[in-house]
């Protein structure tokens, strides 16, 4: 569900034409629907509300200042991976008492920082980083709230970049192995072990590897519990996918029952780290028809069109990388003519596009175009190659909308250069 539609000829984010939006803040630009964000997480959240719950929205897919406070002013947590999440989820107004710390890589300064900051545990992935923790904890005089992020060797059945729950990825501890390293925590006097963590990978489909992770960490939960433990939070990491094309992920409710009834029984608030479901589809990258062009493949009437557009695969990483499937729609009606297309972006790389081989209407220069479901990973994925400035981004909320961070200005783009000494200023005109 989404607040994006067709009306009288034109798409509008919830009562906003934007044509409207391109017009004011230029193209590419990121459209957010607050109203698509907020009902995303009612419904996340309502689904859960038999269980002691709390939702860490995963910041990942989407930092947005505007976009935090958003799910934060719902009663949201957040999971953080890096040092530089947790200061912009503060800044957001994130509690840290809602805050979760993941990531195979904590380094010491981001550790001390969460640490000060009083947040809610440290998912650990390694003995060594439950090491770095406790010596960090013992020199601050604190205690650090931990679990184990265990690695319950799940196939998550998605792509292989993205899947985290198999025994060959980096993340987590053996299953097996961390009732060896939380007996170890357990006896540490500035640990103090409070839950357990595990997340399989993202844009799941199916609910079954939700449901097998579930079971292997609820054995888990029930030995510890059993040695003494005092184990209150089970987090279960995110991974629910959404619709690109014609994916039918399992309905919230259905996932909400599968997790619920996993733990049901223990006294533990269970811990859920959604990213994409809850802002995928509550955002669509916008972007103008530069140029098009017939490809010199093929002969004839039949022969590809090149669609060039003012977004590239530094704005919207994912097809490039993934080979992921982002719906292009028009964003006032056209012809019903159709033809095959590549839609690129004008980087200098050939695996710059937005799709490829797809069926499209004949668009024609000048046309505004909407790329769907780009709210996650869009971007928080996006960089400056090719010296491109980061595009603009706009929330709607019903009739208004607003810029929630500017289009990147040029002069930013050398922000913290420096011409090193050495360099010959000979040649220099002025
Ligand atoms: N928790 C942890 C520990 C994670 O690593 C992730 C995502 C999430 C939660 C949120 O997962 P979600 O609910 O969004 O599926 N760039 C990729 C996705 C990378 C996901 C990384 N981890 C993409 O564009 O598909």
């Amino acid at each position: 569900m989404h607040h994006f539609a067709m009306k009288r000829g034109e798409m509008v984010c919830e009562g906003v034409p934007l044509g409207r939006i391109a017009d004011a803040v230029g193209t590419p630009v990121y459209v957010y629907s607050h109203a698509t964000l907020s009902h995303h997480y009612g419904v996340f959240d309502r689904v859960f509300s038999g269980t002691p719950h709390l939702i860490c929205y995963s910041m990942k897919a989407n930092p947005n200042g505007s976009i935090i406070r958003t799910f934060t002013n719902l009663g949201s947590g957040v999971d953080i991976v890096s040092g530089g999440e947790l200061s912009r989820a503060l800044a957001a107004g994130t509690p840290p008492s809602k805050i979760v710390y993941s990531g195979v890589g904590k380094m010491e300064w981001e550790i001390e920082e969460a640490l000060r900051r009083g947040i809610l545990m440290f998912n650990v992935e390694s003995r060594q980083e439950l090491e770095t923790i406790d010596a960090i904890a013992r020199k601050m005089r604190r205690r650090a709230p931990i679990a184990l992020r265990v690695n319950p060797d799940v196939d998550p059945k998605t792509h292989p970049y993205i899947s985290t729950g198999l025994k060959k990825n980096k993340f987590g501890i053996h299953i097996d192995q961390a009732i060896r390293d939380y007996e170890w925590a357990a006896r540490r006097r500035h640990i103090e072990v409070v839950g357990v963590d595990c997340h399989i990978g993202s844009q799941l489909t199916e609910i079954s590897p939700f449901v097998d992770a579930a079971g292997r960490v609820r054995a888990l939960v029930d030995r510890l519990i059993r040695k003494g433990l005092d184990i209150r939070f089970v987090d279960i990491g995110g991974g629910l996918g959404i619709t690109y094309e014609d994916e039918i992920p399992p309905d919230p409710r259905q996932y909400a029952d599968a997790i619920a009834g996993a733990f049901r029984g223990l006294p533990v608030t269970i811990i859920l780290e959604p990213g994409r479901v809850l802002v995928g589809n509550a955002g669509v990258l916008l972007t103008r028809m530069l140029y098009t062009k017939p490809s010199q493949e093929g002969a004839g009437k039949g022969k590809k069109q090149f669609f060039i557009v003012d977004a590239a695969m530094n704005d919207l990483a994912r097809p490039s990388l993934y080979g992921s499937y982002h719906a292009i729609v028009p964003v006032t009606k056209r012809t019903r003519r159709k033809v095959v297309a590549d839609v690129v972006g004008p980087i200098c790389e050939s695996g710059d596009f937005l799709a490829r081989d797809r069926e499209l209407p004949a668009f024609a220069a000048g046309d505004l175009v909407a790329v769907m479901s780009a709210g996650a990973y869009g971007f928080s994925m996006s960089s400056t190659y090719n010296s491109r400035p980061r595009a603009a981004e706009v929330m709607v909320s019903g009739s208004r909308f607003e810029v929630v961070r500017e289009r990147e200005p040029l002069r930013d783009l050398t922000r913290g250069e420096r011409t090193a000494s050495f360099l010959s200023r000979r040649g220099r005109t002025t």
